[in-house]
């Protein structure tokens, strides 16, 4: 494919057909070398900034009551209000999300998400994961969006500047399906395998996420001047792309960290990455409800 075409199917995009949107994405990694490959790169990507404004978002709750490590976690009180709905009522704080919804299998979660107020797709038992489940709520909704934002869950702390952060920066990059966002890593973190790092360009696109420590410092030590990122769970993703994301098979990459978004950079697609300043406080145990709890109590939360 010629850097030409690669901009009239992009230029054609702007019309708002979604075939031909997905027609780029489709061929997005030959879009992404032809620019690479071409003097004329700024011309194309100009021409894709000019592509249609992804305007519409929705923000997806997935949440489901079975967890290997944590029975009916969606739904532990914290600090007598259960998790999602502080995570709802956090992401409705949210200025860039057109509408909110929470996808489960479990009528359990549905009715009380519905008592205080959520709107609730029900979702297949079979989705294997939280991309998937945002993937079959997008298809129940008759409206088209055009931007899809993962918000997980167990992050009842999350800032909804976050969110709208990671909404913004997906919308001024036409050229990413994927936005994501980082915090600084705690030094103590540094070798835990759990918390994923993450290396991104001087254009603020992701380069590689890993479970081991990068960059790596030639001494083999860590190095207390360097400003390693921890990636955070929240993703935003192009609707057309989150269509054929689940689809797309495996990678080498993917398998060997067993991260999904290294899916993303292995095709050729491009992430932009936020910094945020956020102080990490997933709830993966039991245990962390009680430390997330204590948090709030000394911040004066509730
Ligand atoms: C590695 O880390 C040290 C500090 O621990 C720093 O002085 C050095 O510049 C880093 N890079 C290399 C290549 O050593
Ligand atoms: C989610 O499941 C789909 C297919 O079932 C797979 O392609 C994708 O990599 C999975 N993601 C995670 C995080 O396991």
């Amino acid at each position: 494919m010629s850097p030409t075409s690669t901009t009239s199917s992009a230029t054609s995009s702007s019309s708002g057909s979604n075939s031909t949107t997905s027609s780029w994405l489709m061929q997005g990694p030959l879009a992404g070398a032809a620019i690479a490959a071409s003097a004329g790169a700024y011309a194309v990507i100009s021409a894709l900034r000019s592509a249609r404004f992804r305007s519409q978002v929705i923000g997806i709750i997935p949440a489901r009551f079975a967890s290997s490590r944590f029975q009916g976690k969606p739904l532990v009180p914290i600090l007598g209000k259960p998790m999602i709905q502080r995570t709802w009522e956090r992401a409705k704080l949210a200025t860039t999300l057109n509408k909110l919804v929470v996808a489960t299998d479990d009528e359990r979660i549905a009715e009380i998400c519905q008592g205080f107020g959520a709107d609730v797709i029900m979702t297949s038992e079979s989705c294997q994961n939280g991309t998937e489940r945002c993937n079959e709520a997008l298809q129940y909704l008759r409206k088209k969006f055009d931007i899809v934002v993962n918000i997980q869950g167990d992050e009842p702390l999350l800032e909804p500047e976050i969110i709208d952060g990671v909404v913004k920066a997906l919308q001024a990059s036409p050229d990413a399906v994927f936005s994501t966002a980082v915090t600084s890593l705690k030094p103590e973190d540094a070798s835990d395998p759990n918390r994923v790092k993450c290396v991104m360009d001087a254009h603020g696109y992701a380069i590689y996420f890993s479970r081991g420590l990068i960059p790596y410092n030639k001494s083999g030590s860590v190095n207390p001047q360097y400003p390693y990122l921890l990636h955070l769970g929240i993703q935003s993703y192009d609707a057309q792309f989150l269509k054929i994301y689940p689809e797309l098979p495996p990678t080498p990459l993917q398998l060997e960290e067993d991260l999904e978004q290294l899916k993303v950079l292995e095709n050729g697609y491009k992430m932009k990455v936020i910094k945020v300043d956020h102080d990490a406080h997933g709830v993966d145990t039991p245990e962390d409800v009680n430390k997330i709890e204590s948090l709030m109590r000394e911040r004066n939360l509730s």
